[in-house]
Order: C-alpha cells, then sequence, then structure tokens
C-alpha cells in the first residue's frame, strides 16, 4: 500500500474488508439460480447461432464439434482460476479487480481498458448479429426493411435477386443497445428477472433443436469428418480445427461475466463458483450437441450464411419451427447483450471507485439503485459502434481482448497463491500452478490463431488507454493519495 511506484497494489485484507463495509449502494438482490441464468444467458448468442456455421463451412467441417471441445478445455481452466478469484475477491470489476490485488494499479487499468474489448465492444458484436436475425425473421412475415438500414458503411450485401447494395448504418444494431440500456437503468432485480424468462426461452429452443434435429440427421454428412487440408493454414485438416476453436471461442464468453455481479449476490462465495462452472458446463455440452446435429442436418460446405440453425430446420421440414429457432435465437442475442452492458458498467463502477475514472461513473441514481449515468453513456457509445462497424472486426477484437484478459486472470491465481497463500478460500484451483498455466497456454494459442491486424489493434487499443492513464487516473487514483 506504500508503494507509490508502478506496483502500486491493494492488499488482499484491504480488498476483502472493505467490501464488508461497503456502503456502495448496490442491491444484494442474486442468488446462485439468477447467476447460472445469467452465465447461460452472457454465452450462449452469436457464436452459436452465427459463427458455427461460417468456422464449420471454412475451416473446420464435421469436426468442428472438436473445436468447441477445445474452446471447452481453454475456457474450464480459465474458469477454475476465475471461481477462485470470484469467491475469494466477491468485488465488482472482475478482472480489472483481481489485477489490482496482484500486478498493480497499472496493470489493472491495462486490463479494465481491455476489458472494454470485451464487454462494450461485445455488446456491439451481438447486437449487429441480432439485427441479422430479426431481419431474416421479419422477411418471415413478409415485411422487409432496405438492407442498407441494417448494415455498417462499407458493408456490401447481396439481394436476393442477385444484386448488391452497400451498408449506410445498422439502426436495428442501434435500436436493441438502446432498448436493453434503458431496461438496466431502470433496475438490476428487474432486468434479472427479465433475463431469467428469455433465458428459459433460448434453452428450450436450443434443446428443442438438438431433439427434433437429431432424427433427421444424415450421418453421411460426417464424412469425411475432418476434411482435408487445402494446402492453406487453417482451411481445413487439423490446424482448420484448431483455426475454428479460436472462432467459436467467441461462443463461449461470457461465463466470466457472472464475476462482475459479485458484489450483487446474496452469499458470494457459494454462488460465484456455481455461477461460473455451472454455466460454462451446460453450454459446452450443448454446443458440442448442436454442432453434430447441425453438420448431420446440412452438408458443412453449405453453411456458411447469416442464420445456419434456421438453414438446419429447413431441413426438418417443419416452418412453424423456423419461426421459433428464429425467436429463441433473437431471445439469446438479447440476453447475452444484456449481460454484456450491465458487465460494463460495473467494471466501470469499480474502477471510478478506485479514482482511475471520472465520479460519473460510480454514481447510483437514490431510488432506482442502478449506475444510470455509465450506464446511459455506454449504451450511447455501444449503440453507435454496432451501427456502424462490420461484425468481423468487432468479433476478431473481442476474442483478442477477452484472451489477453483471461491469461491475466490465471497468472492472478498464481501469484495470489504465492503472495497471499494463508488467506482462506471458498474455492480452490486443484493442481496450482499447472492448471492456471494450461490455461495460459491455451488462450496464448487461440490469440495465435487470430490475424495480424487483430494483434495490432490491439497495441493501438493499449496504447490509448496507457494515455489516458497517464493524463488522468494516475493523478487521481484513490490509492495513490490515500
Ligand atoms: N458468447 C457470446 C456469444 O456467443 C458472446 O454471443
Amino acid at each position: 500500500m506504500s508503494d507509490r511506484g508502478l506496483m502500486t497494489r491493494k492488499t488482499l485484507a484491504a480488498i476483502i474488508a472493505s467490501e464488508e463495509t461497503a456502503e456502495h449502494g448496490l442491491a444484494k438482490a442474486l442468488g446462485p439460480f439468477s447467476i447460472t441464468a445469467m452465465g447461460v444467458g452472457a454465452i450462449i448468442g452469436a457464436g452459436i447461432f452465427v459463427l458455427t456455421g461460417t468456422a464449420a463451412a471454412r475451416y473446420a467441417g464435421p469436426a468442428i464439434m472438436l473445436s468447441f471441445v477445445i474452446g471447452g478445455i481453454a475456457c474450464a481452466f480459465v474458469g477454475l482460476c476465475y471461481a477462485e478469484l470470484a469467491a475469494l475477491l466477491p468485488v465488482a470489476g472482475s478482472t480489472y479487480s483481481y489485477t489490482y490485488a496482484t500486478l498493480g494499479e497499472l496493470a489493472a487499468w491495462i486490463i479494465g481498458w481491455d476489458l472494454v474489448l470485451e464487454y462494450a465492444m461485445g455488446a456491439s458484436t451481438v447486437a449487429v448479429g441480432w439485427s441479422g436475425y430479426i431481419m431474416s425473421l421479419l422477411h418471415n412475415f413478409g415485411i422487409d426493411v432496405p438492407a442498407a438500414y441494417a448494415a455498417a458503411p462499407g458493408t456490401i450485401i447481396k439481394l436476393p435477386d442477385g444484386s448488391t447494395v452497400s451498408g449506410i448504418i445498422n439502426v436495428p444494431a442501434a435500436l436493441i443497445v438502446g432498448i436493453l440500456t434503458v431496461m438496466l437503468i431502470l433496475g438490476t432485480k428487474e432486468s434479472a428477472r427479465i433475463n431469467n424468462v428469455m433465458v428459459a426461452i433460448k434453452l428450450a429452443v436450443v434443446v428443442a433443436f438438438i431433439l427434433f434435429g437429431a432424427g433427421y440427421v444424415h450421418p453421411a454428412n460426417w464424412h469425411p469428418f475432418v476434411p482435408d487440408n487445402t494446402g492453406a493454414f487453417g482451411e481445413f485438416g487439423w490446424c482448420g480445427v484448431l483455426r475454428g476453436a479460436s472462432v467459436v471461442f467467441f461462443a463461449f464468453i461470457g461465463f466470466d461475466a457472472v464475476s462482475t455481479c459479485a458484489q450483487e449476490a446474496k452469499r458470494p462465495q457459494r454462488d460465484m463458483p456455481i455461477g461460473i462452472l455451472g454455466s460454462l458446463v451446460i453450454c459446452t455440452i450443448l454446443y458440442i450437441a448442436v454442432s453434430a446435429v447441425l453438420t448431420g442436418l446440412v452438408p458443412y460446405t453449405e453453411l456458411a450464411v447469416p442464420d445456419p440453425i434456421a438453414k438446419g430446420v429447413d431441413v426438418i421440414g417443419l416452418p412453424w419451427f423456423s419461426v421459433l429457432v428464429k425467436l429463441g435465437a433473437l431471445t439469446g442475442l438479447t440476453t447475452v447483450t444484456l449481460v454484456l452492458l450491465y458487465g460494463q458498467s460495473r467494471i466501470f463502477f469499480t474502477m471510478s471507485s478506485d479514482g482511475l475514472m471520472p465520479a460519473v461513473f460510480s454514481r447510483v441514481h437514490p431510488t432506482l439503485r442502478t449506475p444510470y449515468l455509465s450506464q446511459l453513456l455506454i449504451g450511447m457509445i455501444v449503440a453507435c459502434v454496432a451501427a456502424l462497424t462490420p461484425i468481423e472486426v468487432l468479433g476478431e477484437m473481442v476474442s483478442i481482448g477477452t484472451l489477453f484478459a483471461f491469461v491475466l486472470v490465471c497468472v492472478a491465481v498464481i501469484y495470489l497463491r504465492r503472495s497471499d497463500g494463508d488467506v482462506a478460500r471458498p474455492f480452490r484451483v486443484p493442481n496450482v500452478p499447472c492448471v492456471p498455466i494450461l490455461g495460459i497456454l491455451f488462450c496464448l494459442s487461440l490469440m495465435l490463431g487470430l490475424p495480424l491486424i487483430t494483434w495490432l489493434r490491439l497495441v493501438v487499443w493499449l496504447v490509448i488507454g496507457l494515455v489516458i492513464y497517464f493524463a488522468y487516473g494516475r493523478r487521481h487514483s484513490r490509492l495513490r493519495h490515500a
């Protein structure tokens, strides 16, 4: 604490004590069911509903199932680390808080800034996926919104008559962000309740797809299981399975969002591990089953479409079920966007409480008890990004930013076991340091699967963050000026 250098860090005891006496004003409204539902709500979204098809068609073929297994294993290692830290440090702010207690303030700032990629930009990405599905559903009902107003500038859209049109602005994506922002401002408890209902609908549709679809699978579509490599790295073969894992990793993002609501959990030490690991296990099993059924229904070469699950349903030949699946996908994409917007405001809340961000981000509404101004600001920025940026650019930035954060979480577990080994841990990662090291290695391999331009964008983003830290955060840090 007395260290005023770059390694200024909070002590573990200080964080736990300040949480116990905190008058932060956030309501303790969430139990284990709501938290697990929040995890599932954050996880199942654009990854399974949009990206699975593309990844199967371009990189992995039917072996996309194995890509999901690899992604699931990577997230399991990281999830165990998250569970230990979330139970030990039940504070809002997720990885940011853990890093503050381990690697110090500068590293914490870097990770807090990096998490904007996962949460705010993640919300934008999924909102763009939502826009695609709503267009497709409206088309089912004979309503066709001009395509140029549902795509980012510069995006080329192919129309049914074969002609092309260039995107102008993605209005539906911005609209859904606006609606969800208003919901979140109105109250956490209410949002969690609506979220539980939507998660139930989404799960029912996913399970129905698996059960209905399983009866129509043509096992011949699973051959060849690992199609021959085309000669280019990542296009089929075993390296394609790995590239597929880097792409569908996006589908797992979100289990960590559970950790951002630790301050609002009724019994965080018990509920955090249940929420994180429970939601991860449920989703991994569903993903493997959905990808098996999907590639069994439709030849993988035909899956590079914006709504692959709906295409799978078409093979079953039940038009009403196709509409239902689109509704389920929309519900799924809505819950993911909701949780990501929520998580972003809670991370900013903690960073602002520490003085690293302006006080407006930790101002809680007197009656609604939500950080309303912060939520509004985040909503406006996320809506603009969603309206103006293509999904591919967004998705890759989200993945690299999240993987970077996951690496630091694994490092934090190893570090804290050494620096504060005697503090009682309600949940312990088995086999430290092996499990965290495996988590780090898996995440780094998945990062290496992403293109160079994405790495460059990450570096530029982090440099902007450093400029802000030295111009503002360092001078206003509560810890430095205590
Ligand atoms: N895992 C989330 C999704 O698939 C981000 O949309």
